[in-house]
């Protein structure tokens, strides 16, 4: 039975397949884990309970403004630090200093919160300004690469991250349109990429801006390089037998996931016509499961946020599992 917490909206984000990650987590009192992406504290949640009271919960989140759910989440009686930075940073840094962890959780892409509040420029749905940046510190907003990036870099992006059919139309088209001028919101961006796409492919497969959108805000946040960088670290991090968990929302970064787990259960990278291994690499990852775990069709229903999450999970080898 979870303790009952109160959150400033707690029903602003529910955490997904949070039975699921309680099971792949697998925490137990007295033991370090890392909530690399904190949000509103659903699944730091449900790790304080399995604490028990005692051990140490480190969150982090690069958002600065989810604080206020970190210093409104119950004291449970566990050590609890909020480090504010890029997950990537953030794990490199602990690994480097000799931070060791029982588990940790990703829980990637942006919050509900992050979506609904449109000055923060995340949403087609809404006209904003153009942003997108999860921290509202970092450099380079939307506003930035829509108006500055090449044609060329617009489609590549919009391809590459976004899947988008229609990623050198729309490209050519934000750039004619920049030469009169700048974008400044989201609305603006819209239209143009409504315009830009052939008018029977507007109607079906979601909305007409929603690829160029997830494409933008992966490039923005640099996702993927930091999802890349972010996975070595947290496998450094971990203790033998120490459980590592990652929710994705997107093929782009599932794939990551997948080959960075293949990579590391494999033992032996000696070519294949070696007689002996020379390499002496062993396994350092045990998948939890071959295929990923998604939502059930009751939590796709009662949350269709949820509905393109996919989870994947493995414990570390070692001499201590
Ligand atoms: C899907 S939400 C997490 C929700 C959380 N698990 C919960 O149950 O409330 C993702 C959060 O991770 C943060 N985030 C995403 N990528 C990050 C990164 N590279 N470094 C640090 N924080 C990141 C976002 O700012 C956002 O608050």
């Amino acid at each position: 039975m979870l303790p009952n917490v109160s959150r400033p909206n707690a029903t602003d984000h529910v955490p997904v397949l949070a039975d699921e990650v309680r099971e792949a987590l697998a925490v137990h009192p007295g033991e370090t884990v890392v909530d690399a992406t904190f949000g509103a504290g659903g699944h730091a949640e449900l790790i304080a309970a399995d604490l028990q009271g005692s051990g140490k919960l480190i969150a982090i989140d690069r958002d600065p403004s989810v604080r206020t759910y970190f210093d409104h989440a119950a004291r449970t009686g566990i050590t609890r630090r909020f480090l504010r930075g890029e997950f990537s940073d953030v794990l490199e840094q602990l690994a480097a200093n000799g931070s060791r962890a029982d588990a940790v959780l990703f829980d990637l892409g942006v919050s509900s919160m992050q979506i609904d509040r449109p000055e923060r420029g995340f949403s087609y749905a809404t006209d904003a300004p153009l942003d997108m940046r999860m921290d509202p510190g970092a450099e380079t907003s939307a506003r930035e690469l829509v108006n500055e990036a090449s044609e060329r870099e617009l489609t590549r992006i919009f391809r590459e991250y976004g899947e988008e059919r229609y990623a050198r139309p729309i490209a050519r088209a934000i750039v004619r349109r920049r030469r009169e001028r700048p974008f400044e919101r989201t609305g603006e961006l819209v239209d143009t990429i409504k315009a830009a796409i052939p008018a029977p492919a507007r109607f079906g497969d979601g909305h007409p801006a929603k690829r160029v959108f997830q494409a933008l805000r992966i490039a923005v946040n640099d996702e993927l390089g930091s999802l890349e960088t972010a996975l070595p670290s947290a496998l450094a991090m971990l203790r033998p037998g120490g459980r590592l968990v990652v929710i994705s929302f997107h093929s782009l970064e599932d794939r990551i996931v997948k080959r960075f787990l293949r990579s590391r259960e494999r033992g032996c990278t000696c070519p294949p016509d070696f007689p002996i291994c020379v390499c002496g690499h062993e396994p350092e990852l045990r998948a939890l499961s071959r295929r990923p775990v998604k939502p059930s069709p009751q939590e796709q229903a009662a949350n269709p946020r949820a509905s393109s999450a996919r989870l994947r999970a493995a414990v570390k080898t070692g001499n201590d599992e």
